[in-house]
Formats: structure tokens, C-alpha cells, sequence
């Protein structure tokens, strides 16, 4: 059979509560234009993002009824050290309530005034976690992963010349090197696990630790297995232990590659970083088994890392995306190539040429879609990048829209009825407005920015 199914039959429903066009126009003008401020249950189809978003599955629901919440030694925190040292053999698992506290502890211990690290491409909360503490967070991706239009099959990697000269112009102040996997802000491209390798001993000559952030492992691990040469007949189980064994630690958010709705974790191998990390976990987060979670999240996460690894899922999941991207190319909608691991990124400011990039084309098109076809996607370009820590505003280098699935929650119906919203919008795309912000605050202004649109 040609057709990929969901490899899954659903036991438990959440009602999706339709709404018309009108009341649509209506509920986004009160929420001044800005998706986040809606009501999620005034939206049909959610794909304001992949985090903590996935539909746990009964046993994942089994395994929160066994959830041990003692303070100290909980078996669930056992079960959960358990499963990640099953994937990602590191001396050290330390749980945090998500992937953003462990960049905290993570850079809190290793960034600082003067010091530069080095990704393919840093996730925004790996940016601000690194330059809250004064240091440089560098972006070194392979200058294909910028190429939108571009087919390549790892726009993920990492630039190795440009990370040598890097090494050898900071060296010293360079306290870790990073990739993250899958490249989420260049389009949830993945890293291939030739660069993942050329990257640790390129790191390794030069002494510097190597993080990965590895929120969509399973993803990449899927894509190398693909894509790669000499991969295509290995298990998933054994590319991940390859991509991780090359690392001396890693961030991650099991909202992610987890299928938990919460939680994460820092791992890492030096003993005396970890002490130190352990600390900090106390100060903020929590006990060392348990760090700001419930047992019972510790035992979902735990059994989500035994179910996202299976080849089945990841062959559906991975190739939903395709599917959608390759109708959207079809219908004349210009997408980020090749589908991401976890969304599809629609190029907006050249699907809708006639809003310059301070009319936010990326803003007009989610706008468009809700209005629509009760659509939440979000805007990734002039209203979140546009704003300098100055106060002056430019056009951010794209203007996207995401489209990132939920884990296990949609199904082709939802996608096809998502393309079927794109080609009724291709019709008038050319009399979408754009907009203006009337008020926003100083930073991370997407979130609560508010928009009037434009005649
Ligand atoms: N790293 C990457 C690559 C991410 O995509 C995210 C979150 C984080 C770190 C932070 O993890 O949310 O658990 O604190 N990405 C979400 C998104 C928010 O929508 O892409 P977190």
C-alpha cells in the first residue's frame, strides 16, 4: 500500500468547537490581530507550535498513574535516568520543568562576559539564556540551510570551516560548542551525523566541550536514516546512541521528541560541572530527582522515549510534513525545502509581494488563515526579529510562516482541509492587507505586540 496511516487508532477525543469566517474576523479583531491572545478553543486546527502539544498515549497515561511523587529517590526519577541513559549514554541526568531551564543552568555555569558559543543555529531561549549572562551566541549554519528554495538534504549543518576559524579566533573563550537538532529556527532541517561527528572532533582538538540541544532527535535520527549514505538499514535506537555518543552533554525539552505536555533535562559527563549544576537545579528548580517535575511527568517522559523512537511513527510523522509541503509547492505556495522534521515554514513575504516586510506579510498571512479557515499558525520574521535591542525596527532576513504539527494529534483530514484553506487564499492573496503595530513592549514583542491593519 502506498498510503502512510497514522499508526495509531484513538481512544480518547478532544471536540474541536467549529466557528464561522464571521466569528472568526470578529474574535481575532478583538484579540488586536495577535494569535497568541486568542482563545485556543476558538481555533480549529492549532499549529502555533510542536511543544508540549503532542497527544500522550494510554500507556503514557498508564505511566503518570505510576508516578511516585516522593521528594527524594522517587522510583519514577530512576525509570526516567533510565530511558534517557537507554538513548543518550551521559554520566549525568538532571531533570528540569523544561528545555529553557536547562539552557539556564547550562550557559548560567559556562557563558559570561567575553565568552562566544558557537551552533548551527541557536534556538531563541538558547540565545537569550547565553546573552543574558553578557556572552555572544553565533549562528555558523552551512549557507544552503538560508536558502529557502533550496533542496538539501542536511540544511541543518553546521559550517565546519567557519567553526574551525571561529575556534581558532576565540578559542579559549569558547566554552562549549553546540549543535542543535533538528536546526528549529532554520526550518527543523536536520544535522547529518557526518557533521555531528566532523563537529565533536573539530571541538575535541581544540579542547572545547560539545552540547548538542536535542529536543528533535528522534526526528533527525529518522532523516540521517533516510538520507544519509551507509544509514538506510540501521535501527533508529542505534543512531541516536551514535549522534549523542559523539557529545559531551545536551540540553533538551521532552515537550518535544518526548511526547511529554511538559519537562526536560541537562546531561553532561564532566562530574565537576555537574555538581555545580546541581546546585543551581536546588536554587531554582528543584531536588536533583525531580527538578521543578511531578514524578508522574518523569514517568511519562520516560515511556514517551521508548515510543518516539519506533521507525513507524517517525515514517508518519516525518512524512505528514512532506505531504503538506508538497501540496502547498503544487498549489504555487512557496515553502521552506525540504520539509522541516516538525512544521512547514511558508515563505510569506514572497507569496503576498505586495506587503513590504514593516507591513508584516508573515503576520498577514497567519491573520488570513485564522480568519479563513480557523488556522493558528505562527509568524516567524519582521514582528519576531524586527526589533533591535536599540529600538530601531528592519525587515528580519525572511518573513515565514510556521505550520508546526502537534504530535499524534491531527490527521490527514486536518491536512488536507489545511491546504484546501491555502488554495481558497491563493485566489485573493493579492488583497490581503498588511498591518502596523499600535503597541508592543520593548522585547519578545510577538507574544503580546497589538496590530491595527492597514488600508
Ligand atoms: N531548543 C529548541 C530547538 C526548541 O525548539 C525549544 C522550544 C527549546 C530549546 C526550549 O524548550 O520550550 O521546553 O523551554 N521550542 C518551542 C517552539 C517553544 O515552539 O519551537 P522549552
Amino acid at each position: 500500500m502506498k498510503t502512510i496511516i497514522e499508526p495509531f487508532r484513538i481512544k480518547s477525543v478532544e471536540p474541536i468547537r467549529l466557528t464561522t469566517p464571521e466569528e472568526r474576523k470578529n474574535l481575532i479583531e478583538a484579540a488586536h490581530f495577535n494569535l497568541f491572545a486568542l482563545h485556543s478553543d476558538d481555533v480549529l486546527i492549532d499549529l502555533l507550535t510542536d511543544s508540549g502539544t503532542s497527544a500522550m498515549s494510554a500507556a503514557q497515561w498508564a505511566a503518570v498513574m505510576r508516578g511516585d511523587e516522593s521528594y527524594a529517590g522517587s522510583p519514577s526519577f530512576q525509570r526516567f535516568e533510565a530511558a534517557v541513559k537507554h538513548l543518550m549514554p551521559f554520566e549525568h541526568v538532571i531533570p528540569t520543568h523544561q528545555g529553557r531551564a536547562a539552557e539556564a543552568i547550562l550557559f548560567a555555569l559556562l557563558g559570561g562576559p567575553g565568552k562566544f558559543i558557537p551552533s548551527n543555529t541557536h534556538f531563541d531561549t538558547t540565545r537569550g539564556n547565553i546573552e543574558a549572562t553578557g556572552a555572544s551566541a553565533d549562528d555558523l549554519v552551512i549557507a544552503e540551510g538560508l536558502e529557502p528554495q533550496l533542496e538539501h538534504p542536511f540544511k541543518g549543518n553546521i559550517d565546519l570551516d567557519a567553526l574551525r576559524a571561529y575556534l581558532e579566533t576565540h578559542g579559549a573563550s569558547v566554552p562549549c560548542v553546540m549543535l542543535t537538532v533538528t536546526n528549529n529556527a532554520g526550518g527543523g532541517q536536520p544535522v547529518s551525523l557526518d557533521n555531528i561527528r566532523a563537529t565533536a572532533a573539530i571541538a575535541r582538538e581544540f579542547g572545547r566541550p560539545f552540547f548538542l540541544d536535542g529536543c528533535r532527535f528522534a526526528e533527525n535520527a529518522f532523516f540521517i536514516k533516510q538520507r544519509e549514505p551507509g544509514q538506510g538499514e540501521r535501527a533508529i535506537v542505534d543512531i541516536v546512541r551514535d549522534m549523542f555518543a559523539e557529545a559531551d552533554g545536551m540540553t533538551m525539552s521532552a515537550k518535544k521528541d518526548a511526547f511529554a505536555n511538559i519537562g526536560g533535562w541537562l546531561a553532561l559527563n564532566d562530574d565537576a560541572l555537574a555538581a555545580q549544576a546541581r546546585t543551581r537545579l536546588i536554587q531554582t528548580e528543584g531536588f536533583p530527582t525531580y527538578g521543578g517535575l511531578a514524578g508522574r511527568d518523569l514517568d511519562a517522559i520516560a515511556q514517551g522515549l521508548s515510543e518516539v523512537i519506533d521507525e513507524d511513527y517517525l515514517r508518519y510523522r516525518i512524512r505528514t510534513n512532506e505531504y503538506i509541503s508538497e501540496r502547498l509547492d503544487a498549489l504555487g505556495v512557496p515553502v521552506v525545502k525540504p520539509a522541516g522534521g516538525h512544521a512547514v515554514f511558508v515563505d510569506a513575504r514572497s507569496w503576498l509581494p505586495h506587503i513590504g516586510p514593516l507591513a508584516y506579510p508573515g503576520q498577514a498571512l497567519a491573520v488570513a488563515l485564522y480568519e479563513l479557515g480557523g488556522i493558528r499558525a505562527c509568524e516567524i520574521g519582521t514582528v519576531m526579529f524586527g526589533l533591535a535591542p536599540d529600538g530601531k525596527e528592519q525587515p528580519a532576513p525572511m518573513d515565514l510562516v510556521r505550520l508546526a504539527m502537534p504530535r499524534r494529534v491531527y490527521t490527514q483530514s486536518h491536512a488536507d482541509y489545511l491546504i484546501e484553506v491555502f488554495e481558497e487564499l491563493a485566489g485573493h492573496r493579492n488583497r490581503l492587507p498588511g498591518y502596523r503595530i499600535t503597541e508592543a513592549p520593548a522585547m519578545m514583542r510577538h507574544f503580546t505586540a497589538k496590530f491595527a491593519r492597514l488600508d
